[in-house]
C-alpha cells in the first residue's frame, strides 16, 4: 500500500510536524506500507489563478509548469494522503494551501449530486478513492485551537472520491523539540500506532485518538510558563502589563529544562525533568531549596495536577525546606552522594514534610540522567 506524506511546513525536515509525520510512517511502514514524503518547502508551486484553464481549454493541465504536475502523479499513484502541516492562523500553512489548491486538475468542472451533496467528480475514477490522514501541531497547548483545521479537512474528505481515517493533532507541539522531548515518547508511540492503524484497519481507533487528543502538557498554564520563559531566555521581555505576575511568589522564574548537571541549579531543574506523574497522584507540594557555599540561590519545584516546574525565587508557602550547600545536592542528584546517609550525617537539613522527603526516590526517577536517592 503506497503512502504519499505532504510535509507543508516552513521549517520543513526540522519542523515540529516532521517529528510527528516520522513517527507516523514508521508506524505505517512496520504494517507493510510503502512511504514518501514530500516537503513542499522544497518544491516550486505557485499559486491556483482561478483561470480554469485546467477546466476548460487544457483538461488536466494547469498554466503553471512548475513541481505541481510531477506531484500529481505521485497523488494518482498513492493510497493514502497525509497531509502534514502546522497549524497557522488556525488553519493549514501557505505551502499547503497553495498544494490543495492545485489539486484541481484531478477533478472536472461539472457538479453532481453523491450521497447528501454536490461534488466535483474525479477526471480518474479508476485511482479513487484513497485515503486521507490529517497530522499537525500547534504553539497554542489547548485542542481546540484545531477545529478549524478539521473541519476543512472534514469537509475536504467528504466525498466517495475520499475515505477520511482520522487526525494526529498534536497540541503544545513546539515541545517535541525541546529539551522535554524525551518525555513525549508516549505521544510519539501513539503515532506510530495510528500509523500502523491507518494501514491494517483503514482508519485510527477510538483508543488511539483518546491517547492523541491528549495535551502534551495537562495543564496550559505551566506550558505558557514555559513559553515564555523560552521568549525571556531569547532576550524578548513581556509586555508591562504582564510583567508582574504570580501572586504566591512575584519573583519567581521559571528554570528552563537543563542541558547538563553542571550547577546546582541544573540539579533542581533537572528534578523537574526527570518527575514521574505517575508517582505523584494528587500531590500538591512545594519544595524549597536555601543553597549555601560557592553557589548560594534559592529555587523551588512546585507539584501540582501530576506536573512539576522548576522556579528560581523562593516560595511563601513550602511544604518542605532543605538547606543544602550546592555541591551536596548537586552530587545527590548526579548520583554520587548517596541522599539518605547525607541527611544522618547532617551535611543538609530538612524543615516541613519529611514523608515527601522520602518519596523522593519514586517521585524524580524519570527518564533523565539524574536520579534522585534520598530514600532509605
Ligand atoms: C505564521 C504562523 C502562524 C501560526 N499560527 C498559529 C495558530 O493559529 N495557532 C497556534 O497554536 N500556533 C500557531 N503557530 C505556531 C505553529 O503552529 C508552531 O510553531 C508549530 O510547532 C510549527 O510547526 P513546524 O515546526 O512543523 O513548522 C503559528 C506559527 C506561525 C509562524
Amino acid at each position: 500500500m503506497r503512502i504519499l506524506a505532504i510535509n507543508g511546513s516552513p521549517r520543513g525536515r526540522q519542523g515540529n510536524t516532521e517529528v510527528i509525520l516520522q513517527a507516523f510512517l514508521e508506524g505505517a511502514r512496520s504494517a507493510g506500507a510503502e512511504a514518501e514524503v514530500v516537503y513542499l518547502k522544497e518544491k516550486t508551486i505557485r499559486h491556483c489563478t482561478g483561470c480554469f484553464t485546467c477546466w476548460t481549454k487544457t483538461p488536466g493541465v494547469c498554466i503553471h509548469q512548475d513541481d505541481m504536475p510531477a506531484l500529481l502523479e505521485r497523488v494518482i499513484e498513492a493510497r493514502i494522503l497525509v497531509f502534514a502541516t502546522p497549524l497557522y492562523v488556525f488553519t493549514v500553512s501557505g505551502l499547503m494551501k497553495d498544494f490543495m489548491d492545485r489539486l484541481i486538475p484531478l477533478a472536472l468542472p461539472h457538479i453532481v449530486r453523491r450521497g447528501h451533496h454536490y461534488i466535483h467528480p474525479m477526471r480518474r475514477p479508476d485511482v479513487w478513492p484513497k485515503k486521507v490522514v490529517l497530522i499537525s501541531n500547534c504553539g497554542f497547548p489547548e485542542p481546540h485551537h484545531f477545529s478549524g483545521l478539521e473541519e476543512t479537512f472534514l469537509r475536504f474528505a467528504d466525498s466517495p472520491d475520499l475515505e477520511w481515517a482520522g487526525s494526529v493533532l498534536c497540541a503544545g507541539g513546539e515541545l517535541l523539540r525541546s529539551p522535554l522531548r524525551e518525555r513525549m515518547g508516549w505521544y510519539l508511540d501513539a503515532a506510530r500506532q495510528a500509523g500502523a492503524e491507518v494501514v491494517e484497519r483503514g482508519e485510527i481507533l477510538p483508543e488511539t485518538r483518546a491517547v492523541l487528543s491528549r495535551p502534551l502538557i495537562a495543564d496550559p498554564a505551566v506550558y505558557a510558563r514555559m513559553a515564555n520563559a523560552y521568549w525571556r531566555s531569547l532576550g524578548v521581555e513581556p509586555p508591562p502589563s504582564q510583567a508582574t505576575t504570580r501572586s504566591d511568589a512575584p519573583q519567581a522564574r521559571l528554570l528552563l529544562p537543563p542541558r547538563s548537571l553542571d550547577t546546582v541549579r541544573d540539579a533542581v531543574a533537572g528534578m523537574a525533568v526527570a518527575f514521574r506523574p505517575e508517582e505523584a497522584g494528587d500531590l500538591k507540594a512545594v519544595i524549597q531549596f536555601e543553597v549555601e557555599g560557592e553557589e548560594p540561590g534559592r529555587y523551588y519545584l512546585l507539584i501540582a495536577d501530576g506536573q512539576c516546574a522548576a522556579y528560581e525565587g523562593e516560595h511563601p508557602a513550602p511544604t518542605l525546606t532543605i538547606r543544602t550547600p550546592a555541591e551536596v545536592w548537586l552530587g545527590i542528584v548526579r548520583g554520587e552522594v548517596n541522599g539518605a546517609q547525607a541527611m544522618m550525617e547532617g551535611r543538609y537539613a530538612v524543615e516541613g514534610d519529611l514523608g515527601l522527603l522520602m518519596r523522593f526516590g519514586r517521585l524524580f526517577s524519570g527518564r533523565h540522567r539524574n536520579r534522585i536517592e534520598v530514600e532509605e
